[in-house]
């Protein structure tokens, strides 16, 4: 087991600027990097930051593509709380990444069969470079949740209760998160070269605990990374909490 690197800051906005760079150090050894993107709270101010880089001209995504984790299903195209929207708002049409290439899981038709050509498209491109990743309170990552087996793919699953709740904020008010969504694998974002997880806020140190300081287990997928070579977690003082290293 190789312990993940620790980046630890005072502030919010300094890990927002620390991802930042992190992501443009990636595209500027390898413009053509294929990116694994996320979504949720804690990627808002990293896009925002990201996208100053790019107005800078310090940053260009034009040879690169992107594979989101996750997307909900059963949203009517367009709806504001989908990935797809978030990726619109606060990154995409921001940038220069061309249209074609920014992937989000198709959650339209036959799902199987979409699960398995996302994963032949990102192995197409030759694999994820860097993956962006959150963690959810309960150790999820992407939308696998506590059970999801450490070699799964890009599938349908459905959603627990507690991550319906946290992400209730994210929807209009009255409205409630589809109780499924399609996410990439927990073996899919493993095989990403390099991983980095971003965790903000006191809510997330017993995830963190459990994904990196506890003994690897499927009751907390994010403990699967513990196997991965490359992994970086940047996080804030207040997430890191009393975690040694
Ligand atoms: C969501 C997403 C995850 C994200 C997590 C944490 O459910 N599917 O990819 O990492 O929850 O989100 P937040 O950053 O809002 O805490």
């Amino acid at each position: 087991m190789t312990k993940p690197e620790f980046r630890v800051f005072n502030s919010r906005e300094e890990v927002a600027a620390a991802v930042a760079r992190h992501l443009a150090e990636t595209l500027s050894a390898k413009p053509a990097a294929t990116l694994g993107l996320a979504t949720g709270k804690t990627f808002i101010p990293i896009y925002a930051e990201v996208v100053e880089h790019f107005k800078k001209g310090e940053m260009s995504f034009a040879k690169a593509a992107s594979f989101n984790l996750d997307e909900y299903v059963g949203l009517p195209a367009g709806h504001p709380a989908s990935f797809r929207s978030y990726m619109e708002e606060h990154l995409f049409r921001h940038v220069d990444l061309p249209a074609a290439d920014a992937h989000l899981p198709s959650v339209e038709g036959e799902v199987e069969a979409s699960c398995a050509a996302y994963e032949a498209a990102i192995t197409a491109r030759g694999g994820i470079d860097l993956q962006l990743l959150g963690i959810g309170q309960n150790g999820h990552i992407g939308f696998n949740e506590p059970g999801s087996a450490f070699d799964s793919r890009t599938r349908q699953v459905e959603l627990t209760q507690s991550t319906i709740e946290a992400n209730t904020s994210d929807f209009p008010a009255g409205e409630l998160p589809p109780p499924s969504a399609v996410t990439m694998g927990v073996g899919t974002i493993v095989d990403a070269k390099e991983i980095v997880l971003v965790a903000l806020g006191a809510n997330k140190t017993e995830a963190l605990k459990a994904a990196f300081a506890s003994a690897p287990s499927t009751d907390c997928p994010a403990s699967a990374l513990q196997a991965h070579g490359k992994v970086v977690v940047y996080c804030d003082a207040a997430a890191k909490g009393d975690i040694e290293g």
